[in-house]
């Protein structure tokens, strides 16, 4: 805990010296910058005017110390396994670099990256940013529509893709979603597909080609771009407040040195350990801590292609006993579904190589808390509760393992240099025990830049409450001990199984469903994945059939976004409670959905017959 404090004490005293330390020690650099960083509000620069690579630090400046280590243990869903050393990794990416260097990719355009968990998925990332293409990799489970938003958002020229993967002893097809998104495409120059699940596919002549094809006779040497410390490495698009999701932008140096500082930090990294994060690499936890935190540090890392309940609920049980993980990072909503499958099927297997758990993306409750501990950890493995954010790059708040004791539920304490303080609507700070909004007051290297296209969204969002202090969109509170306890959203967004959708963006789906009037979105809790989604609908005029259209509008959301936004329940109403204004008051329908009764301020409502009707109508299904 000295230790802590005294890092901690140090980076608030002088952040610049403290971030040109750390950027000094976990960072190689070809040319060194002139600043630690530059802040004006809302815009930051880290380690300006520095040069570097993200790729490069990632592979090559571990050949001649950890060539051999392996920086991959694959296991594919159907049993398939690959053990890639750092120098083969570093070879694949180089020959997939020259790859994009021939279809004329350069420094600073945009590839889309849409393809299942496999290692060749890492190597689209690092290939991209090996030569300072910028990616954005969206999540498999995104539909084709949700795809074509995003590449013209971003002006992609190119998209790197697989004919499918293995889910559930299934192929996902992904090459189908992207033909029809990249017809309404003209940017869309090149599509590269990588062989995974080797089914039936069509290609089209001069678009889309082989990665296997491609691959013949390029070589194995590609120098990394010696690129800016802002050059921009990737854009991951989260849900907002609006229905547009938003790209977040990173940029190389700063993020770079924020994911690697704090990889180190939290999960305490030794040499032989073998690390495996379980979250897919369409998320922001896949980037930072799947691809660019571990690899940077030197990791070993497992990646399991499929879904952890094939062919049986103890596969992850059994990919850790047989690769003797030794920590194991991944989600509250994962847990819970693995407790529902008992005790057994953990206990059935050798999990003694575990040393340290992690859990990411939404409030661990007690009761997971404690099972994670005990069944898994078997009281021995510390858990770190990290909190973070897409926006945030990294890990803002966790316990640093050994050195800071534990509260089940709490993420403990901030990271060093993020100076993190619960404060009220005005700014002022809350005394302890009370719930206020967490406010990050300085700046820190892994910080989203802005906002893909839309500074200004970037400023509004993130910035305008308090200048200069970056807004969260979550609640918590601080007890006597200056522990932080994460409540939740404060805004509109809904965490379903630890991903983020927005209300809006689902509500955008419905209305454009011809049958629908109008759409009020909320989220439900729900046992396993944490929320769950709650449509209320008023029709058009018509003779609708209520329970073939509830069926019809959950698949319609299902393609307009991905099927891991079908809505749960679809409840038909004649109308939505309003304002008098004309707002629909989601309020009311969060509590209806959460305890069927209305205890809240009902005076600005429009007709209170509206919600005593939705309030009862649950019971009467
Ligand atoms: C929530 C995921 C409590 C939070 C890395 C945040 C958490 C949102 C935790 C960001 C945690 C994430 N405890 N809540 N340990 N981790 N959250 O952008 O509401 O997908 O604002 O980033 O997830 O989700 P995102």
């Amino acid at each position: 805990m000295e230790a802590y404090r005294e890092l901690y004490r140090r980076a608030e005293e002088n952040p610049e010296a403290f971030w040109s330390e750390q950027a000094t020690n976990e960072i190689h650099w070809f040319e060194k910058w002139n600043h630690p960083f530059e802040w004006n509000p809302p815009f930051v620069k880290w380690f300006v005017g520095g040069k570097t690579n993200a790729a490069y630090n990632c592979l090559d400046r571990h050949l001649a110390t950890r060539g051999d280590k392996a920086a991959i243990i694959f296991e594919g869903e159907p049993g398939d396994q690959r053990v890639i050393t750092y120098r083969e990794l570093h070879r694949l990416v180089c020959r997939f670099t020259n790859v994009l260097k021939a279809r004329g990719c350069q420094p600073g355009d945009r590839a889309m990256i849409y393809m299942p968990m496999v290692p060749e998925a890492v190597v689209a990332m690092l290939a991209c940013a090996r030569l300072g293409v910028t990616h954005s990799v969206v999540f498999g489970g995104f539909s084709a529509e949700a795809l074509k938003a995003r590449i013209h958002d971003l002006d992609a020229r190119i998209v790197l893709t697989a004919d499918g993967g293995w889910r559930r002893g299934k192929e996902v097809r992904l090459k189908d979603a992207v033909d029809e998104a990249v017809k309404d495409c003209p940017g869309v120059k090149d599509v590269i597909v990588y062989q995974r699940t080797a089914q039936p596919l069509f290609m089209t002549e001069g678009r889309d080609h082989w990665w296997h094809d491609l691959d013949l006779g390029v070589s194995d040497e590609c120098p990394a771009e010696q690129l800016d410390s802002e050059h921009p490495l990737f854009v991951l698009y989260t849900s907002g407040t609006t229905g547009k999701p938003k790209g977040i932008l990173h940029t190389t140096g700063g993020y770079l040195t924020y994911v690697t500082s704090t990889m180190k930090w939290v999960f305490d990294l030794k040499e032989d350990d073998v690390y495996w994060c379980t979250a897919d690499i369409g998320w922001v936890t896949g980037h930072s801590y799947l691809v660019y935190g571990p690899l940077s540090a030197g990791a070993t890392c497992m990646i399991y292609e499929g879904s952890p309940d094939y062919p049986a609920w103890d596969r992850w049980w059994d990919v850790i006993a047989r690769h003797k993980v030794s920590i194991l990072y991944t989600s509250p909503t994962a847990i819970r579904a693995l407790i529902k499958q008992g005790e057994e099927l953990p206990n059935s297997h050798d999990l003694s190589s575990l040393r340290l758990l992690g859990s990411v993306g939404e409030p661990i409750n007690p009761a997971a808390w404690e099972w994670y501990h005990r069944v898994i950890g078997k009281d021995r493995c510390p858990i770190v509760d990290t909190w973070w954010q897409t926006e945030t790059g990294g890990i803002m708040i966790a316990p640093m393992p050994g050195a800071i004791p534990l509260k089940p539920g709490s993420g403990t304490l901030p990271m060093p240099g993020i100076l993190t303080e619960v404060v009220d609507f005005e700014g002022k700070p809350r005394g302890h025990q009370r719930r206020g909004f967490p406010h990050h007051q300085a700046p820190w290297p892994g910080m989203i830049r802005t906002i893909w296209g839309d500074p200004e969204r970037f400023q509004q969002q993130y910035f305008s409450r308090m200048p200069g202090v970056y807004f969260t969109g979550d609640a918590a509170r601080c007890d006597e001990d200056g522990y932080l306890w994460i409540l939740g959203r404060v805004d509109d967004v809904m965490n379903v199984s630890g991903h983020r959708l927005s209300t809006m963006e689902v509500e955008s789906a419905l209305v454009s469903h011809p049958a629908v009037a109008e759409a009020a979105v909320v989220g439900k809790p729900h046992e396993i994945t944490g929320q769950a989604i709650c449509c209320f609908v008023t029709l058009k005029q018509g003779n609708w059939d209520h329970h073939q259209l509830g069926q019809d509008l959950r698949k319609w959301v299902a393609h307009e976004i991905g099927a891991f936004a079908r809505p749960d329940e679809i409840r038909f109403t004649e109308a939505l409670p309003k304002t008098r204004s004309g707002k629909i008051m989601r309020r009311l329908l969060r509590e209806i959905v959460t305890s069927h009764t209305v205890s809240g301020d009902v005076t600005t409502l429009e007709d209170l017959g509206v919600v005593n009707k939705l309030a009862t109508q649950h019971d009467e299904d």
